[in-house]
């Protein structure tokens, strides 16, 4: 039995934020900003929460009548953003899509959330023999980031993406191969502090201690080329499918330039790398999801074509998940 992705859907805020706009409140350029990262927009929350964008993105996945509810057995939300603790963001879903019976949990594991969220579903959905399952991948990092600071401001934005999962019996395509992993940060290349707060058995002066993402970029680069190099051939690896027979390679959209050297590295043409940072900058658990929803929506992706889905994140974790589609 192979699990397989089936829908696709996105769900973004309705503002976009220029390069222009930035010039305004930081210290910093469009040009400088396009340059070193290749984005031009992103889309910044004015009322949308997480719930609030994972709901949108996973209502476009049930809205063919082809859809039954009642075989929707788990729901996952990747975030490291949820509006609510306690309901999970997954349970939020579950409760708008009116959907009576399901597993709902979200799982943190920064930016590559979506891909480890794919595969514990995967795994689940195997072993439990669940039907259909949801995953979906939202951040707010408009919510984390120092809006002082220009090393992180500039290359972050919020949104959703989901997809539908489906357990197949008599199907080659699906999930073929997976690969993660994770590696000490010992550089503190990339923290959030939790909010911690005053009791009266702690030491803390104020009521509540709250951070802002704290951000390394070169380094969290360097570690991002050998991550998405390392991710790419283990899948490829594991699989025995040959790198020239993918058709598309859906990366995690932090900096174009970090996309670039895997290109080089990896002697992969260009035009296989799946690109849209420009238009909505690093959405996190988002990214990739999102991307792959672009694809699917434009029609680009064919029925059996070989897709890697790759990215990298804070912890330090990474991976890759090769499927047929
Ligand atoms: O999802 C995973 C999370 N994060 C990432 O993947 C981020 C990976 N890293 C990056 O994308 C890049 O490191 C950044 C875009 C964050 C920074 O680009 P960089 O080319 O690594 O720049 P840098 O930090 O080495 O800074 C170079 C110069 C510095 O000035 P000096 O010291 O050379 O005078 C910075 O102060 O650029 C300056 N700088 C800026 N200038 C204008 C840094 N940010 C800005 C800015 N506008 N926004």
């Amino acid at each position: 039995m192979g699990v397989k992705i089936i829908k696709t859907g996105r769900k973004v805020p309705h503002k976009k934020v220029t390069n222009f706009d930035l010039e305004k409140i930081l210290d910093t350029t469009n040009e400088w900003i396009k340059d070193r990262t290749g984005i031009i927009n992103r889309h910044i929350s004015t009322n949308e929460t997480s719930s609030s964008l994972a709901i949108e993105a996973c209502q476009e996945l049930i809205k063919d009548k082809d859809i039954n509810l009642s075989e929707i057995g788990l729901i996952i939300c990747a975030t490291m953003t949820p509006d609510t603790l306690i309901p999970t963001v997954a349970a939020n879903v579950k409760k708008a899509l009116k959907i009576e019976h399901s597993i709902t949990f979200d799982i943190n594991v920064a930016c590559s959330g979506f891909l480890y969220a794919v595969s514990v579903a995967e795994s689940m959905m195997k072993n439990l023999n669940i039907k259909k399952g949801i995953v979906v991948g939202v951040d707010l990092n408009s919510q984390l980031v120092d809006w002082k600071d220009r090393g992180t401001a500039i290359v972050f934005g919020d949104g959703a993406g989901s997809v539908l999962l489906s357990s197949e019996k008599n199907s080659d395509s699906g999930i073929l191969s997976t690969f993660l992993d994770n590696i000490d940060d010992n550089d503190n290349s990339l923290i959030l502090k939790n909010i911690s707060y005053k009791t009266p058995f702690n030491n803390l002066e104020n009521e509540y201690e709250f951070f802002k993402l704290e951000m390394l970029g070169p380094k969290v680069m360097k570690f991002a080329i050998n991550a998405i190099n390392t991710s790419i051939l283990s899948v490829i690896k594991s699989s025995n499918i040959s790198l020239d027979k993918i058709k598309y390679i859906i990366p995690h959209q932090a900096n174009q330039r970090i996309i670039d050297a895997a290109v080089k590295n990896l002697k992969i043409p260009n035009e296989k790398f799946y690109i849209n940072i420009d238009n909505y900058a690093n959405t996190s658990a988002g990214s990739i999801p999102i991307a792959l929803d672009e694809l699917n929506k434009n029609n680009l992706l064919k029925k059996g074509d070989y897709i890697i889905l790759v990215g990298f994140g804070g912890g330090l974790s990474f991976g890759a998940i090769l499927l047929k589609w």
